[in-house]
């Protein structure tokens, strides 16, 4: 049975203003589930495209002196050429100023006013010129835009309706019976409580003498169509609606994804205009949330609007594509900053993945010449744990996160695989197996398990990180082609054959050498030098007995006689004092105000006269002490799970 075929879509983008971050984030989710649901032997069809009819539209052409049709080439033409920059695979660009397009607003308009469910009628209403649409009284923010932050404009208005009201009763049962129609939850829940208030009809025309930019109602000359009405057919006029091959094979698998600012219309309008144009409704809407920068919403008056051709420039694009697949949880908003970029960069792509990497490779090239060794098949499980096992539960957690839209747990799985793996080189120390010829066949099978685990961890990433993910399998000595990013040939074990010739490994990730990344002196983590003994197992109830808490350091003084030592005031919902040995690595006026984690249950002790009650965590990094801080404020007493 051929799978079924997956559609995708993005919205399509106003050209008032050029593409940013949060464009290029919805159109990447698009791209990474094309990219997994191909490694599933999916077909795959993903929509992108331009929104350019309007008053806003209009208004942006002015303001750069330009005709309206001049300007929304233009601005267009910067969206679809960024995509392939992104390593986007889009199959079609759909722009709602092209014939085909108006053809099919057109047919839907005439189809639904035939059937009765568009009426003229008088309209007088607060409108927003900024948001093109009228509010009602409650939907206003001390009487002005929730948007604009402007008041609105009482304005009166023949003008052509949609019964939008008359399927609110059917909207409310799909949605109940169908559980993930929006997703996730909280959204559903949002566009529940909208229905529970009586649904007004919905204005759909507006007059020529207020904005021409616009598709022409098929049924009278002197109005054109408003621009969500025509903007939200995109999703079916580039597929060929009504009789289109596309259409009928893909329309039934329609997923959309967008943010949360257009739920509204994807979530009420859209599926109440597919009713009543005798259209099946799309299958999913999925709704994320936004990427605000410095707290705020990303805009041109803040200055803060971020390029991702600027980052990806600075930064490299699988690194870009990754942190932003990484840190955001889709449904929920993120913060944007370019620290917190560089941070994972040199954390998660640099040392783990890339350590790993470019260990093993170095190692299989000084102890095997550079080819896959030979493994007796008793040998390779004898060191402790099956990366086998492993790498099959790091799968399944990996697809059961991708199916949920969980990209950021997807990739969590991904690189707790790449920790064990890192810990299983310091735990078998390959450099004491290799002095010692008669451990010949286990260090044999710890190059060959890891070269495994690499494979298996470069399939995991693709989607995310394609250029990576076929990098690293040039270096496993495999020619990658689709067939290599099949997840079902994931799963087993021995892909990588014996004898095969590896190529020398290049550094993946080069790290991103800031002043604040030399001082802490990172990259010191995973030399082989560093092996230390990993102490014997706990289990998760005896870890679990320890409470760590981030606590906020108040006051820091030296104990007299005790050069080592400094007393610590800190905030943890109440004030503790702690003696810690950090005096020869921090001066007391550099901890006030950070935030450490504390062993908050330790037996309280005396310290050279001082009780302390709790013990800081810090790294020994030579004769240092490193603190163990956090990545973000939080409050203090918040533990650590
Ligand atoms: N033209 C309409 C959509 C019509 S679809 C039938 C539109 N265009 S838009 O240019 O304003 O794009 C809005 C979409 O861009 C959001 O839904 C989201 O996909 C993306 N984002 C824009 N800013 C964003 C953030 N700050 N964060 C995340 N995504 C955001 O609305």
């Amino acid at each position: 049975m051929t799978p079924e075929p997956f559609y995708v879509t993005t919205p399509i983008y106003y050209v008032n203003a050029r593409p940013h971050l949060g464009h290029a984030y919805t159109t990447l989710v698009a791209d990474v589930l094309c990219r997994y649901q191909q490694m599933k032997q999916k077909e795959t069809f993903l929509l992108t495209g331009t929104d350019e009819h309007g008053d806003k539209v209009v208004q942006a052409a002015k303001a750069e002196n330009e005709s309206p049709k001049d300007y929304v080439d233009k601005i267009s033409g910067l969206f679809r050429d960024l995509w392939p920059k992104l390593n986007v695979r889009h199959h079609d660009f759909i722009r709602t100023t092209e014939p085909r397009h108006i053809a099919v607003v057109e047919r839907v308009l005439q189809k639904i006013y035939d059937a009765g469910d568009i009426y003229f009628g008088e309209y007088e209403g607060l409108y927003c010129f900024g948001c093109e649409r009228f509010y009602t009284e409650h939907e206003l923010k001390d009487g002005k835009c929730p948007d604009h932050e402007t008041e609105p404009e009482q304005i009166r208005e023949h003008n052509y309706f949609f019964k939008m009201s008359r399927y609110q009763g059917w909207l409310i049962e799909h949605i109940q019976s169908h559980p993930d129609f929006i997703r996730p939850q909280r959204y559903r829940n949002e566009v529940l409580s909208f229905l529970k208030e009586p649904l007004e009809d919905l204005c759909i025309s507006r007059p020529k003498t207020r904005l021409q930019w616009g598709i022409t109602l098929p049924f009278d000359n002197n109005y054109v169509t408003y621009v969500w009405f025509d903007a939200l057919l995109n999703y079916v006029s580039a597929l060929g609606y009504p009789d289109g091959e596309r259409f009928l094979k893909l329309w039934p698998h329609a997923q959309h994804i967008v943010a949360k600012d257009i739920l509204k219309p994807h979530g009420i309008y859209w599926p109440t205009m597919l009713k009543a144009a005798g259209i099946p409704v799309y299958q999913h809407l999925n709704v994320h949330g936004y990427w605000n920068v410095d707290q705020s919403k990303m805009s041109k008056s803040l200055k803060n609007v971020i390029d991702p051709l600027a980052l990806i420039q600075s930064y490299g694009l699988d690194a870009f594509r990754f942190f932003l697949m990484r840190e955001m949880v889709f449904g929920l908003d993120a913060g944007f900053s370019e620290a917190a970029l560089v941070a994972r960069i040199n954390s998660d792509l640099a040392n783990d993945l890339g350590n790993l990497f470019s260990r093993t490779l170095a190692m299989a090239h000084k102890y095997f010449k550079g080819r896959v060794p030979e493994v007796p098949p008793e040998a390779r499980d004898e060191m402790g744990f099956s990366i086998e096992k492993k790498a099959g539960d790091t799968i399944s957690e990996f697809e059961a996160a991708m199916e949920a839209f969980a990209f950021h747990k997807a990739l969590m799985a991904v690189w707790e695989f790449i920790n064990q793996l890192n810990k299983y080189i310091d735990v078998t120390a390959p450099w004491m197996l290799a002095k010692d010829p008669s451990q010949h066949d286990l260090l044999a099978a710890v190059i060959s398990n890891l070269l495994e685990g690499l494979y298996v961890i470069s399939g995991l990433i693709y989607p995310i990180m394609p250029e990576t993910a076929q990098t690293m399998q040039k270096h496993l000595g495999l020619k990658p082609d689709a067939r290599f990013f099949d997840l079902d040939r994931l799963g087993p074990f021995n892909r990588i054959r014996s004898g095969t010739h590896l190529p020398r490994a290049t550094a993946l990730f080069p790290r991103i050498d800031t002043e604040k990344n030399k001082t802490q002196g990172s990259d010191k983590t995973h030399s082989v030098a560093a092996l230390q003994p990993v102490k014997p197992e706990i289990d998760i109830e005896t870890f679990r007995k320890l409470d760590l808490r981030v606590v906020t350091v108040l006051k820091a003084e030296s104990i007299p006689k005790a050069k080592r030592l400094l007393a610590l005031e800190v905030d943890m919902g109440e004030i503790r004092t702690v003696v810690s040995g950090i005096a020869q690595s921090y001066k007391p006026a550099d901890l006030i105000g950070k935030q450490i984690v504390l062993a908050a249950n330790l037996k309280p002790a005396k310290i050279m006269g001082v009780l302390s009650k709790g013990m800081m965590l810090a790294v020994a990094d030579g004769e240092h002490a490193v603190a163990l801080t956090v990545d973000k404020p939080v409050k203090p007493g918040t533990p650590v799970t």
